[in-house]
């Protein structure tokens, strides 16, 4: 769809215009929205944080460009802070402009680092809309008309238990299995992935436990780059800081976006071990004109500052589990909903034809999120059948308990 001159790839149902944001409202047409998107999972603080913009208005007053052969005081300072939070091992920072860069960057890191120049990811992920970074996870489908195909891309199936007859324990266990065989061959320089969840692509997808330590140690027995990206898990989504700690993995690569800055800068980082940086990157051009521009920098200091300040991992995962409790009690015997999953406040509501079949139902998916627009909730959905769950982090009970009571109303009420 175009609209105001602008091209829309997306559900046309979502494409409102905007007219203020805050807090966990979102204001359209005369209507005020409660919001469960966060942006898909980037106001984490909450929409238009008035500390987050502060210490953007005051960086204002210092500098705003520093090029990219420069370090400016506000990207030294929030290197620091970022690597402070991070495990030990992981110290050397690339400064890109987003999560799909984050990731170039990943992947450009990985293949000098290895000389190999296969990847692996999940089908149906999403890492990122550059040619690269779709061919990771993308169905053939969403690419073939623009991204030509490549044989060093290898995606297989993500190790989620939902519509599985098999035992968690086996589906980790044939996962383990599949991916021996695929690294086998010692040709792969890396594994693309989320922490345990698939946040990209919408299906809210939870691994098999154990998921990420089967990937740590195959990664390590066969010399491929674990690249970990936390650019929907990253800053207290998924009730901890940041995923890898749910996992407890150190990864070789982490990239991090969206909620970095919450929204306000555009800011995405690469960060990896010192060894690995100092082994590539005269192999690798990693330069971004605006890669962390100190504006972006100032402001991604100032989230980072508040997470670790409020601990907001906390109250994530306290809200998570009410949400949980919530859908669990009052929709999980309602014959259209397959499944209720998640981690922390990142929560996948599935939607199926019937209970039995549990056959995806896209056009009831559809048609709740647009009854949700009427009862002035904003959700949104994958492309099969899940409702993708993402409110900020900072909602308070009570409007958090209004979004659910309007979101189990509709659910109820879709026919
Ligand atoms: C998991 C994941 N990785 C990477 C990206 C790409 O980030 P960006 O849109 O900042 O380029 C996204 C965006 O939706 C994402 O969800």
């Amino acid at each position: 769809m175009i609209k105001h001159h602008f091209i829309y790839n997306i559900y046309v149902d979502w494409a409102f215009d905007l007219e203020r944001a805050e807090g966990s409202y979102l204001w359209t047409n005369g209507k005020r929205l409660i919001d469960f998107t966060s942006g898909w999972n980037t106001t984490n603080l909450g929409w238009n944080n008035v500390e987050v913009s502060e210490a953007i208005i005051a960086q204002v007053g210092k500098n705003t460009y520093t090029p990219m052969w420069t370090a400016d005081a506000a990207q030294i300072e929030y290197a620091k802070l970022l690597t402070a939070a991070l495990p030990a091992e992981l110290t050397a920072v690339g400064r890109a402009t987003g999560g799909t860069e984050a990731n170039e960057m990943a992947i450009k890191t990985a293949r000098a680092y290895t000389g190999r120049k296969n990847i692996l990811g999940f089908q149906k992920t999403f890492h990122g809309q550059s040619a690269t970074t779709l061919a990771i996870g993308l169905p053939a489908p969403y690419m073939e008309d623009s991204v030509p195909a490549s044989s060093h891309f290898i995606q297989i199936p993500y190790p989620q238990t939902y519509r599985s007859d098999k035992s968690p324990e086996r589906i980790l266990n044939d996962f383990a299995g599949e991916l021996e065989k695929a690294l086998a061959g010692r040709d792969v320089a890396a594994i693309v992935t989320e922490a345990g969840i698939i946040t990209g692509w919408g299906s809210v997808y939870v691994a098999a436990q154990g998921y990420l330590r089967v990937v740590r140690e195959l990664t390590k027995k066969y010399g491929t780059v674990m690249i970990l990206d936390e650019v929907g898990t990253g800053f207290s989504r998924c009730g901890k800081l940041f995923g890898l700690e749910v996992g407890g993995v150190v990864p070789d690569i982490v990239t991090f976006a969206k909620g970095i800055s919450n929204g306000t800068a555009a800011i995405g980082a690469m960060v990896t071990r010192q060894d690995i940086a100092e082994a590539t990157f005269a192999k690798s051009i990693l330069l971004s004109t605006f890669g962390w521009t100190p504006i972006a920098c100032a402001a991604a200091h100032r989230t980072l500052q508040i997470h670790q300040r409020d601990k907001v991992w906390e109250k994530a995962a306290r809200d998570g589990e009410h949400i949980m409790n919530r859908l669990k009690k009052e929709l999980a015997d309602h014959d259209r909903v397959g499944d209720i999953r998640g981690v922390g406040m990142e929560i996948g509501l599935d939607i199926v034809k019937d209970k039995r079949s549990k056959e995806p139902a896209p056009d009831k998916v559809e048609a709740i999120v647009h009854q949700a627009f009427v009862r002035d909730l904003h959700i949104v959905c994958d492309h099969e059948s899940t409702i993708q769950l993402m409110p900020p982090l900072t909602i308070s009970r009570p409007i958090l308990d209004e979004g659910l009571d309007r979101l189990i109303e509709t659910v109820k009420a879709v026919k």
